[in-house]
């Protein structure tokens, strides 16, 4: 998850590649309980990872189910319907999928089967209403006490007489999941008759309704539905595993992904894994809408693949009630329609997170658009000819509005951008997508590609210990970007040698060596650590020894030159920043912004002496003051990539400055730089 106070999208050309979209919770939860409820084994695959399915799967195991879980896939074996455990007490943390539901389907078995349940969570938790469900419950027969406070959790579940002959009422309009909690648990006790329930009051959050029913039905029960008024579990229902069941992906979550196919899908499509045409939730009917721009979808179980079809993709005018979420992607592919497009019937999206038809118009003409909206539209006209801006989008604390806009970063493909001048996209306050999907930016990255030189490229050099490692790796957390230590690659190269008895002056040798390292060498960087061939060689490369074998073999041009391409391939989305000698003046030239560190040898030499006292190795101020000095001449005066400021760096002396100092003052260039003038060749 990016956690950084903003995120540059440089401009993307292509979509293409697998995306796999983290589960939903409120399917999680459900099939959670449906499997422990069930008779045998039931397989949940891509089970969402999250507070609120973990305490239901506690809750699950201390009720006595078998469960064996291996990374997103569980096998559950359920009760059959029959308690094994008759006093348990839960705790559901802040869960209301796991409160509501377990509370009527353990009122019922305890009703029915005796036992004594309580059932706790955090203290929010105790300020959730469950009144209306406590209050249809009990005139089932069921005994329930609030044992703090009346119509809140905690609760206490302890037996009763079920008297099931009077349809059973609930209140609809407040919450639609004291419903469903009814339907999950009332297939427990309908043996002897047809049970059904009342809504009393207009049912709200019908989707979620629609999701219960369709998953009863996966696990065996078909409710009878009367309108939305009333539902009945025929007789003699009991829920049966279907063996295996996938969590369908968040369908929302779906929709920047269909999106991305249908803008920039050519060469492969878009393949969306979590999700597909089948799926249960509301939001999945998204895609006819995409396809009604123009979009070619495909689908099976499970899956979608999206091209791009139609181009410029189709203005259309549509009513949105059915799928308030995932219109919002609408207007932004908007941008990319030929004409204007206009959302209907969208009066939700004011009382969402954020006022989303305000700021969905406030966003879009930052890019260029042009933006009327209504009380309940909004219509979009792409930008003018040439008329695209660089844009910082407020995202509002709205994760859709942050998913949308990484759309506009596709903004090349369009048919008004200005040709050579693609334009970036800052998205404030990235992490807000945590809400649902902690990983959007990571996945849309991995199926967005760009050209090399579309990447922004931060360079820091200077001499050994000025710090630029630090630096540079400071800034690559503070914006989100890709880390290069060029230094460690010529230190492995080195150690390698030495390991491998290879002369330091054997320059084929050596140049050889070097080409298969991360080629036939693999190197794996990770924070801290640098795993070369499988094993973490991180403490060996900051040997003193390490740095001097990288110091001599780095004057061979034919080793420099090996290592070229590995060093140009760390240049990956979003940005790059990279650290060495020569990054500004060989490696990335076209660098968006060039650092040039220094400090006085005095400071250096104390830093690095400090630096492995730290680390328990024994040092010698003098020793490395004088190493340093003879370092720093070789690779001044070495014919090749001698050690140089490029004409454009920016010079930075932090010998008296802090490491937060010093980053600041870099992070305050590339803030004030921005937009970077990207110009695609
Ligand atoms: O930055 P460092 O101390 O880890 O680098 C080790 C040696 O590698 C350094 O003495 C010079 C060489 N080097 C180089 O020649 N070019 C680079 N881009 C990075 C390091």
């Amino acid at each position: 998850m990016y956690t950084t106070a903003f995120l540059d999208i440089p401009p993307l050309l292509y979509a293409g590649g697998t995306v796999r979209l983290p589960g939903s919770k409120s399917i999680s939860n459900r099939v959670l309980l449906l499997a422990g409820l069930s008779e045998g084994t039931t397989v949940v695959h891509d089970l969402l990872a999250s507070d609120d399915t973990r305490v239901m799967l506690d809750a699950l195991r201390d009720l006595g189910c078998d469960i064996q879980q291996n990374g997103d896939t569980v096998h559950i074996t359920g009760l059959a319907g029959k308690l094994s455990v008759l006093h348990a007490k839960l705790f559901l943390g802040n869960a209301g999928t796991a409160m509501r539901p377990l509370t009527a389907a353990l009122a019922l078995m305890s009703a029915t089967q005796g036992g004594v349940f309580e059932l706790s969570g955090v203290p929010r938790m105790h300020e959730r209403p469950i009144g209306d469900l406590v209050e249809a419950l009990r005139p089932l027969g069921c005994h329930i006490e609030c044992t703090a406070n009346e119509g809140y959790p905690p609760l206490r579940l302890s037996g009763g007489q079920l008297k099931l002959s009077e349809p059973i009422k609930v209140r609809g309009d407040v919450s639609s999941q004291f419903l469903t909690a009814l339907l999950l648990a009332l297939p427990l006790v309908s043996q002897a008759h047809d049970l059904t329930i009342e809504v009393v009051g207009e049912l709200i959050s019908k989707p979620y309704i629609e999701i219960t029913l369709n998953l009863l039905a996966r696990f065996g029960i078909q409710v009878e539905r009367q309108g939305w008024a009333s539902f009945t579990i025929p007789q003699g229902s009991h829920y049966q595993s279907p063996g295996e069941i996938h969590v369908e992906a968040d369908a929302s979550s779906a929709s920047y992904f269909i999106a991305a196919g249908a803008i920039a899908g050519m060469a492969q499509p878009v393949r969306i894994e979590g999700v597909g045409a089948d799926s249960i939730q509301g939001d999945i009917r998204f895609v006819e809408a995409a396809q009604a721009m123009g979009a070619l979808v495909s689908s099976g179980p499970n899956w979608l693949e999206v091209r791009r079809g139609q181009w410029p993709l189709k203005a259309v005018e549509m009513d949105c009630n059915h799928i308030p979420d995932a219109a919002m992607t609408l207007a932004v592919m908007a941008l990319y329609a030929q004409g204007t497009t206009k959302l209907n019937n969208i009066a939700s999206w004011r009382v969402k997170e954020t006022d989303r038809i305000a700021a969905m118009a406030c966003e879009l003409r930052k890019l260029g658009a042009t933006v009327v909206e209504g009380q309940d539209f909004i219509e979009i006209t792409p930008p003018e000819v040439g008329h695209w801006q660089h844009a910082s989008i407020h995202t509002y604390d709205d994760h859709r509005m942050a998913m949308c806009f990484s759309l506009a970063a596709f903004n090349p493909l369009s048919q008004t951008a200005t040709p050579n001048q693609p334009i970036s996209v800052r998205i404030d306050d990235p992490r807000c997508v945590g809400k649902t999907f902690p990983d959007y930016f990571e996945s849309l990255f991995q199926v967005s590609q760009t050209n090399a030189n579309l990447i922004p490229v931060i360079t820091v050099d200077g001499p050994s210990a000025s710090g630029k490692g630090t630096l540079a790796s400071a800034l690559a957390t503070r914006l989100g970007y890709q880390f290069l230590d060029s230094g460690s690659l010529y230190r492995i190269t080195g150690l390698l040698a030495c390991e491998k008895g290879i002369d330091l002056d054997d320059a084929p040798a050596l140049e050889a060596l070097a080409r298969q390292v991360g080629t036939t060498i693999a190197l794996r960087f990770d924070h801290e650590h640098v795993w070369v061939g499988g094993r973490d060689v991180s403490d060996d490369l900051r040997l003193e020894a390490s740095g001097q074998a990288a110091s001599r073999i780095s004057s061979f041009p034919g080793v420099r030159q090996a290592l070229v391409d590995l060093q140009k391939a760390f240049r990956g989305l979003p940005g790059l920043v990279a650290d060495g000698r020569d990054m500004g003046t060989v490696i990335f030239p076209d660098a968006a912004l060039k650092v040039f560190l220094t400090a006085t040898v005095a400071e250096r030499a104390e830093r690095r002496y400090n630096q492995l006292i730290s680390k328990g190795f024994s040092a010698n101020l003098e020793e490395i003051c004088a190493d340093l000095e003879a370092r720093d001449t070789r690779d001044r005066t070495r014919a090749v990539s001698p050690l140089v400021a490029a004409a454009d760096a920016r010079k930075l002396d932090n010998s008296a400055l802090t490491i937060e100092q010093s980053v600041e003052t870099v992070l305050g260039w590339w803030v004030d730089g921005w937009p970077h003038v990207i110009v695609r060749s």
